[in-house]
């Protein structure tokens, strides 16, 4: 008889296992479904974050950063340098020593919480006696023979397979020449030319971790505005910064023909103004989006769909359509972000222990890595407008702020926007070295209800980055920065 759990996750991503551990820090009985390999066939819990995203390209964003700062940022000072080198070799497995570390500690929170993992790839198989059944097949390891595939059954289901990178027509991926996430992440000389199609989140990333490390990186973007998402002063400052920085960004492409053969890539496109060109680059990046993971998990078999895109369609509380199986992550609606993974699987665990959590999706916060950092929660003020709410807006520069001047980072401004009539904050946006930091306490005022007003009153450490979002609080309450 195949053994029953209380909970069966499919996927060990930041959604799943955290998912997971909270389940089983409830008392549940829980299981854990993950085929993921790495390149070297080894098996790893953690997903996209902790293999091929938010973990190896923070590690590469960090390097390229350090080296960037001792060729180009010590000498204001007064430390001279000479002959700095690279050891990328070196810094590829920095970076693949920390997802290991990450990894393991995956492995290690499974034990401690006593969460079975499952390996191998899942699906449902259908519904009996108020359970789903789940077969697991498991590709087996180099040199041993496939098992039969595991049945196990589950009260309840948490999906949580996440998302792979999107492809485009007759751009085939390699990891070599033509990479996505996983290839960019790993390649192994540093390109003199690199080409990346997409300027969003990971091809700026990206793009400014093979800028600092020498590249000439030229990124083609098909909208014609820069970080649409954004507000229009983080766009306009973020275009200023990262174009000085080298990168070559073209908005409003249209791309042609890929053509990758032994000698490099060449990139037909289209221009703005409707001018044919060509960019020939030694390696490309595809950086377009993500698509939902949803094949082959046997969903037809318990009566769920998926919608138009892909996802699974979910309520605010993460429900599909079928009762007691849920879905997290970015194989669900919304942004596509570990932190909102993890939050929804907790929320998820959580309901199934009939607690009543939530989570407000309006005070998710958004960092992208590049340097400075942008970072932003709640509204942008285009969004504002649109909406038709009256809003009153204050600005502050880390330019004047001691700390920042101090520790060498004078780039960028905290906007705070807040209701005209309640003074309550509806979004805060920041470019700034300290960005990711410093939005993390604007999502918790958020969270508060607070008002600009509350930011502003409250005591901040002198000389720190966190006077100037208490300065932009006190701008937005009444134009009553008290520096500026
Ligand atoms: P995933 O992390 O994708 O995990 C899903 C897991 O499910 C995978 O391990 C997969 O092997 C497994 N799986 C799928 N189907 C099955 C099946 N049928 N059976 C068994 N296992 C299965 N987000 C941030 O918030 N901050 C960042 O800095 C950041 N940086 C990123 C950088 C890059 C380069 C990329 C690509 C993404 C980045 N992200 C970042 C996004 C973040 O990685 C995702 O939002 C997050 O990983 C989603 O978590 P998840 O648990 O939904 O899915
Ligand atoms: P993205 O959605 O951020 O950006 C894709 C870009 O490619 C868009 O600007 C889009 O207009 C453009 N594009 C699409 N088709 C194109 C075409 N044919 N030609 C030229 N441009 C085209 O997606 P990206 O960068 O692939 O990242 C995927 C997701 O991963 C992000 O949206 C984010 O959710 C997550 N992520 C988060 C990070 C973070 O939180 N710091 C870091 C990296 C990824």
């Amino acid at each position: 008889m195949p053994q029953t759990y209380d909970v069966v996750v499919i996927g060990a991503g930041p959604g799943g296992y955290i998912a997971a551990v909270r389940a089983a820090q409830l008392g549940f009985k829980v299981a854990c479904v993950e085929k993921w390999r790495n390149p070297k066939g080894e098996r790893a819990l953690g997903g996209t974050c902790l293999n091929v995203g938010c973990i190896p390209s923070k590690a590469l964003l960090g390097s390229s950063e350090e080296f960037d700062k001792v060729r180009h940022r010590l000498g204001e000072h007064g430390i001279a340098v000479e002959g700095v080198k690279l050891d990328l070799a070196k810094m590829l497995a920095r970076k693949e020593a920390i997802v290991s570390k990450m990894t393991k500690g995956v492995e290690f929170l499974f034990r401690k919480n006593k969460i079975t993992w499952l390996k191998g790839h899942g699906r449902f198989v259908g519904a009996e006696d108020g359970a789903f059944r789940i077969e697991v097949l498991d590709d087996a390891d180099e040199g041993a023979a496939a098992s039969a595939p595991q049945l196990v059954d589950a009260v309840n289901v948490i999906i949580a397979t996440g998302s792979k990178a999107r492809h485009l027509p007759g751009v085939p991926v390699d990891n070599q020449l033509v990479c996505d996430n996983e290839g960019a992440l790993a390649i192994p000389e540093v390109p003199r030319r690199l080409g990346v199609i997409g300027a969003g989140v990971i091809g700026l990333e990206l793009g400014s971790v093979w800028r600092r490390l020498g590249a000439e990186v030229t990124i083609l973007e098909a909208l014609p505005t820069f970080l649409g998402a954004t507000d229009g002063g983080v766009q306009k400052e973020a275009w200023k910064l990262l174009t000085k920085q080298g990168l070559k960004i073209h908005l409003g492409v249209k791309l042609g023909a890929v053509h990758a053969g032994k000698r490099g890539v060449k990139v037909e496109w289209t221009d703005d103004k409707g001018a044919a060109q060509v960019l020939d680059c030694d390696r490309l990046v595809v950086s377009v989006g993500r698509v939902p993971n949803t094949d082959g998990l046997g969903l037809e078999s318990i009566g769920l769909s998926v919608d138009e895109r892909g996802f699974i369609p979910v309520d605010d509380h993460c429900r599909t359509a079928v009762a007691n199986v849920w879905a997290v992550g970015d194989v669900v609606r919304g942004p596509m972000l570990a932190h909102k993974a993890e939050d929804e699987g907790v929320m998820v665990a959580e309901l199934i222990a009939g607690q009543k959590p939530h989570i407000d999706y309006q005070c998710i916060p958004w960092v992208i890595y590049t340097s400075p950092e942008i970072a932003w929660v709640g509204r942008t003020e285009e969004q504002l407008k649109a909406e038709g709410r009256a809003y009153k807006a204050g600005q502050f520069p880390f330019s004047i702020n001691g700390r920042a001047l101090g520790v060498g980072a004078p780039e960028g401004f905290v906007k705070v926007l807040a209701d005209a009539a309640t003074d309550e904050v509806l979004g805060v946006h920041v470019v700034s070295a300290a960005a990711s930091d410093l939005v993390a306490e604007a999502a918790l005022a958020m969270e508060f209800k607070a008002s600009a007003e509350d930011i502003g009153r409250v005591c901040h450490p002198h000389p720190s980055m966190s006077e100037v979002l208490r300065e932009a609080a006190l701008a937005a309450t009444d134009k009553r920065a008290l520096n500026m």
